[in-house]
């Protein structure tokens, strides 16, 4: 069988380092190339990046799962202030000090309060939640003309599953909306500084209001059993409150958003594995764990940072030395998927085997709630849309993300014909 994408040859490894770095238009348009030679000839690859740390790249299955797992590589960004600064700004730190970038015994802590309440159960709660709002973003969606599936449903979609779960509802939840796109918007450009400042104050406020009104009257929903905390563990204060409802909207939204796109277009331009899918829906588990596999929207933007000096798959990594994990060159790895760049809704044993959800301590917390709402969202466009189509000629090739190194893999559009009869 062919592959899915023609990956060909990667470019020469001098080339495939500089296009890395400078996050050019070729690589952020197919990456996969790129990954190939530096799989196969610098599979710790040292980079200098625009923001000027010093980092290293790790592109193959082995030595990414190895990185992952090693506690000497950790995430706290905290000691090295400089090196946190020039990866993500200098504004929102009190909202940053949360799980995502903590080591042990904080981490730890913080995970497990977290888990406490990411019950299964609280997740499973959401499903008729999600599906209405789905149903209420597709009933929007015009079907005689084409549609911008990323802006009109996948976008908006995340943000308001984790209002629902946070039980932010009504002018409220616009009202978060409004302020949490105007971090996003911001947060990287040093001209909008203060519109990022004014934007996480408000949010830190009402968050912080809203665990107040939670602690005072506190039921069973998520919140609630989050500010209550285990008998076991210190109680989280009010600021580790409002920085984990903050990692759970930011690790949450975007991640999912591109998630979304990334399915439905790998879909639509593997017409026989999207015939599969249609013919047995049973396998939309799977096909969902193969597709984060195949298009996965955290592409290298999963990170640690040198505690001590530390040797992987052979290389000397120096302490003080960013550690960026390309997840989407592991999941491409041929000495662990066969035939890789082949999109095959029917391979077997994905789950817990692929990295798009990455691996070890920082697994992500929000997996179980990312699959339901893949399963919802595919499941309703499949229904209501059976003939959906691309609305742009096939060899386009997607309009992918542009942007610097480290990337989220995911599309600046999608047009699609949902009803093409019409
Ligand atoms: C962590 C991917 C959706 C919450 C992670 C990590 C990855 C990931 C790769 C590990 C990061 C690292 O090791 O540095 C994804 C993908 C998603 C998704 C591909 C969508 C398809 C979500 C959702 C939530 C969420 C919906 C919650 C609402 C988190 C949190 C962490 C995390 C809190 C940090 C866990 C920790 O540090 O212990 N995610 N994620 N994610 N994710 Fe997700």
């Amino acid at each position: 069988t062919e592959p899915t994408v023609a990956v060909g040859d990667g470019p020469a490894l001098e080339d495939a380092v500089e296009a890395v770095t400078k996050g050019t238009p070729e690589y952020r348009q197919c990456p996969y190339p790129f990954y190939r030679s530096l799989r196969e000839q610098a599979p710790i690859a040292r980079l200098t990046p625009a923001h000027g740390v010093d980092t290293y790249l790790v592109t193959r299955y082995e030595d990414a799962h190895a990185v992952l797992a090693d506690h000497r590589i950790g995430k706290d960004m905290h000691e090295a202030i400089d090196t946190y600064h020039a990866l993500f700004g200098d504004a929102c730190e009190a909202l940053d000090d949360n799980l995502l970038f903590a080591d042990p015994p904080r981490h730890t802590r913080l995970r497990h309060i977290a888990k406490t309440a990411f019950t299964p159960r609280h997740v499973k709660d959401l499903r008729p939640h999600i599906q209405e709002l789905v149903d209420g973003l597709l009933d929007r969606c015009p079907t005689d003309e084409p549609v911008d599936l990323m802006s009109a449903f996948a976008l908006p979609l995340p943000v308001m599953v984790i209002c629902e779960l946070l039980g932010i509802v009504g002018d409220e939840r616009v009202e978060v909306l409004k302020w949490f796109a105007q971090v996003t918007r911001s947060r990287f450009s040093r001209d909008l500084k203060h519109e990022l400042v004014e934007a996480e104050h408000w949010l830190r406020d009402y968050f912080t209001d809203l665990i107040h009104r939670t602690r005072e009257n506190p039921t069973d929903d998520f919140l609630s059993v989050l500010a209550e905390t285990p008998h076991d563990e210190e109680p989280l204060t009010d600021d580790e409150l409002v920085s984990m409802i903050w990692v759970l909207l930011f690790a949450g939204h975007k991640t999912t958003t591109l998630q979304i796109g990334n399915c439905v277009y790998s879909l639509l331009t593997n017409p026989e594995q999207l015939e599969a899918v249609q013919a047995n829906r049973e396998l939309l588990p799977q096909a969902i764990e193969e597709m984060v596999r195949f298009e996965g929207s955290v592409e290298t933007s999963t990170f640690r940072y040198a505690l001590e000096d530390v040797e992987i798959g052979g290389t000397l990594i120096p302490r003080g030395a960013v550690v960026q994990i390309a997840l989407a060159s592991a999941n491409r790895d041929p000495e662990k998927f066969p035939e890789p760049d082949r999109l095959d809704v029917t391979r077997e044993g994905l789950q817990g085997n692929h990295l798009g959800f990455g691996f070890g301590a920082h697994y992500c917390l929000g997996a179980p709630l990312a699959r339901l709402e893949l399963e919802i969202c595919l499941t309703s466009l499949l229904d209501r849309f059976p003939d959906m189509v691309l609305a742009m000629p096939s060899a386009h090739g997607g309009d992918w993300l542009k942007g610097p190194f480290p990337a989220f893999r995911g599309l600046e559009r999608l047009p699609v014909a949902l009803d093409p009869s019409r």
